[in-house]
Parts: C-alpha cells; structure tokens; sequence
C-alpha cells in the first residue's frame, strides 16, 4: 500500500495529489455556498460527504506515508 501511495505522477507523490484534490473539492464546496458558482444547491450536501470521504482518504494515506 505505501509503495503506490508513494508512486511518483509528475514528480509528486500520489498522496500529496490527493491532497491537492481534497483543496480543490473544498474550494469548490466553499463557492458552492457563497453562491459565487452558480450550480443546483442541492449539490452542497452530496459534496460536503464527497469532502469528507476524500479527507479521511487523504489523512490516512498521509499517516501510512509517514509512519507506515
Ligand atoms: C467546507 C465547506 C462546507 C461544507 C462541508 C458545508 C456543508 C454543508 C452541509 C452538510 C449542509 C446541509 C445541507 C442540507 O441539509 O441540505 C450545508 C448547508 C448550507 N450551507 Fe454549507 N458547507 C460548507 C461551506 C459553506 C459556505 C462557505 C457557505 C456560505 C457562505 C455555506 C452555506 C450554506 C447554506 C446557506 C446552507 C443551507 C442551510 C439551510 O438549510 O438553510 N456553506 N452546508
């Protein structure tokens, strides 16, 4: 498991992309909300577990890459 978590894309390792990804998920749900991206709300909740998912996704893959 860690060696693909620390598979290079780019240069970058995959779990530093997925942080990346979690930012950009959170970007667009904080948009979402300020009604500045002008989408259905009803796609604020679905995202708000889509964030969290990713997060918890994106945390333990972190801790593996650390200490695993
Ligand atoms: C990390 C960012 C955010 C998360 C995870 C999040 C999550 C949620 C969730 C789970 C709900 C409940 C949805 C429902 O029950 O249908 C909600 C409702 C709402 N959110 Fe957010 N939200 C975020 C950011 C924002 C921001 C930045 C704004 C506006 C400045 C905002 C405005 C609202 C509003 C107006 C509602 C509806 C409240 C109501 O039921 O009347 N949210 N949000």
């Amino acid at each position: 498991m860690k060696s693909l978590i620390a598979t290079t894309f780019l240069g970058m390792p995959l779990v530093a992309w997925g942080g990346i990804t979690v930012l950009t998920v959170l970007v667009v749900q904080i948009l979402i909300g300020m009604r500045i991206l002008k989408v259905d709300f009803k796609y604020h909740k679905p995202v708000a577990f889509t964030l969290l998912g990713l997060a918890l996704v994106h945390a333990t893959a972190a801790l593996i890459y650390i200490f695993g």
